[in-house]
């Protein structure tokens, strides 16, 4: 049996104006007809899944609850957290509930809720292929197939080219989270990296175990908040007074960074995390430059770039434009470089 924990607490900064703080990109359609959380929570609804565990927000509750009842998920449990302290107390906060209720030799697969997987049936064989690495003590992570020296993501290093093109569980050597640019071109220029795609699978035991050997200040606080959980409207509200205590850290750099028996299954699956911009660009398809026409967006001798006019935003038209990303809703408007798009979350901080 494997518990699917679906992460959906992040603030998707890099995604303004569409994405805002009291409406984070997870929830919003950003591509076709149902949020990253909700395509998300469907892909778990088959066999050998149990009901979803969902992290997130308090602040995010009624969103996320009516988004799953719109996918027609009831069975679904989900925690809130009276503060953001990123991902690694949220995987621990749901280890130590599964623990709790007696799912501690069961396995969990933690997944963000920002991702497209275009290939639905590809990544769950890969989760399969993982399941036997993990039942055997291995925090095991999914691993895709660099095409750019991305700075963004985690990176996979696996003992040789073949590994990488296996669809086995293999060691990873070493994780590198969020590499500068120089030492993600090394990466990429090596052959044997995989981007981590931020999904992982692991016993409950094995991750609770991992916390205590190598983020032991993390636990005993989570471990507060989980004990004095209350139920509140449907919802487990974790206890505010000792959430507040723990300190803010991902996965990747208290736990994956660190541990010794990390493995990757390399998978073909059309994923991409949908950080910025220029990665929903990426995603909408060649269809979006040039000369693609919809309703409120004109764009007429446009190279690279993305015009976007959100739920009410205006009528946008773009005139030999070279790239350019431009968002409009309307109350604000973004234009930026289509190359420099990480640049939007230290403007929506200023
Ligand atoms: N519940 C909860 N609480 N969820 C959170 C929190 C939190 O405090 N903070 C972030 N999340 C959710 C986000 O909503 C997202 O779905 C997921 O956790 C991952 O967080 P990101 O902030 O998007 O991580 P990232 O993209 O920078 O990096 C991770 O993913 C990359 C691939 O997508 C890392 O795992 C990288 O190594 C990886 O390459
Ligand atoms: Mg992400």
């Amino acid at each position: 049996m494997i518990h699917p924990v679906i992460l959906c607490g992040g603030s998707g900064t890099r995604l303004w104006p569409l994405s805002r703080r009291d409406f984070p990109k997870q929830f919003t359609r950003l591509l076709g007809e149902n949020s990253l959380f909700q395509a998300c929570a469907h892909r778990f609804q088959g066999a050998g899944f149990a009901a979803p565990l969902v992290l997130s927000h308090a602040d995010f509750r009624f969103m996320a609850l009516e988004q799953l009842g719109e996918m027609g998920i009831t069975e679904a449990t989900v925690m809130l957290e009276p503060a953001a302290r990123n991902t690694a107390p949220a995987v621990l906060a749901a280890a130590l509930h599964l623990q709790a209720k007696g799912a501690g030799d069961d396995l969990m697969l933690a997944a963000p809720s920002d991702h497209v997987i275009r290939d639905v049936e590809a990544f769950l064989a890969a989760v399969q292929a993982g399941a036997p690495a993990a039942r055997g003590g291995a925090l095991v992570t999914f691993g895709i197939r660099p095409d750019r020296a991305e700075t963004g993501y985690g990176y996979l290093e696996l003992a040789d080219a073949a590994a990488c093109a296996s669809a086995q569980a293999a060691p990873v050597a070493r994780f590198v989270e969020k590499p500068d640019a120089r030492a993600a071109e090394a990466m990429l220029a090596e052959g044997r990296f995989l981007w981590n795609a931020g999904i992982f699978l692991f016993r409950v035991d094995d991750i609770v175990a991992a916390f205590e050997m190598h983020a032991p200040q993390m636990v005993p606080p989570v471990r507060a908040a989980v004990e004095g959980a209350q139920p509140d409207l449907g919802f487990v509200r974790l206890d505010e007074a000792p959430w507040n205590d723990v300190p803010e850290n991902s996965i990747d750099y208290a736990i994956m960074e660190r541990a010794a028996r990390v493995a990757a299954v390399p998978v073909e699956c059309g994923w991409s995390d949908l950080g910025a911009w220029d990665a929903v660009w990426r995603e909408m398809g060649p269809d979006a430059a040039g000369l693609a026409q919809s309703g409120e967006v004109t764009q007429i001798g446009c190279t690279d770039t993305l015009l976007r006019s959100e739920q009410d935003g205006p009528r946008l038209v773009g005139v030999n434009l070279k790239g350019i990303a431009a968002i409009a809703m309307r109350d604000a408007v973004l234009v930026a470089d289509m190359t420099d798009l990480q640049a939007v979350k230290a403007a929506v901080t200023q």
